[in-house]
């Protein structure tokens, strides 16, 4: 186990990003899994591995706010009595955060984006660095802040775009870059480096 630090990872998907957190040697320090959507694949894997999984979706609330202090409220569950401090690892989470929500978290939120931030913010990534020709391409990790895909760059990882690329071969190369970088940069933020 690494650290003091623990870790919860907010989901919406297929979770392979929090697959690779799990299997990596911080994959202890994982204290929970809140997905925004109760039919993500993720929360299984969590299961698997023994993990809280919670869903915590939108459509349960009435407003975003509401949403936003559920949220919250299940974070601040895990930071209860003596429990050390927390890094929340945004993993394919789709939902834009508030700006009032990142920042009572300021410093704890993390955010995996694949793309070479401040390129290709956004959706569609993949389809984007193809448009724009680009000969290299990539994952970022950086701080969550009110700006969509636009806080400090903590890391990133390069890959190569090559002639025959589409969407799907490019996708493939870019998320093997995100699983060995996201869990190397997580544990080093447990570890109280940055
Ligand atoms: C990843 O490409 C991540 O960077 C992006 O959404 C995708 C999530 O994939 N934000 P997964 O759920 O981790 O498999």
């Amino acid at each position: 186990m690494s650290g003091e630090k623990r870790l919860i990872v907010l989901i919406s998907g297929r979770g392979s990003n929090l697959r690779a957190i799990l299997d990596s040697p911080i994959g202890d320090a994982v204290i929970a899994v809140i997905s925004d959507r109760k039919d993500a694949g993720g929360l299984a894997i969590a299961r698997q591995y023994g993990k809280e999984a919670i869903d915590c979706c939108r459509e349960d609330y009435p407003s975003s706010a509401a949403f936003e202090k559920a949220l919250a409220e299940k974070i601040v569950e895990y930071q209860a009595g003596d429990s050390p401090a927390i890094i929340i690892a945004l993993a394919g989470f789709m939902r834009i955060l508030s700006a009032a929500f990142v920042a009572a978290h300021a410093g704890r939120l993390v955010n995996i984006h694949p793309s070479l931030l401040p390129k290709f913010p956004g959706l569609h990534t993949h389809r984007q660095a193809l448009a724009a020709n680009a000969a290299v391409h990539g994952c970022t990790v950086h701080w969550v802040s009110e700006k969509v895909d636009g806080g400090e760059i903590i890391a990133q990882r390069q890959v190569p775009v090559l002639p025959d690329d589409n969407e799907v071969t490019l996708e493939k190369r870019v998320l093997a870059a995100e699983h060995s970088l996201y869990p190397q940069v997580l544990a080093q933020l447990l570890n109280g480096g940055e």
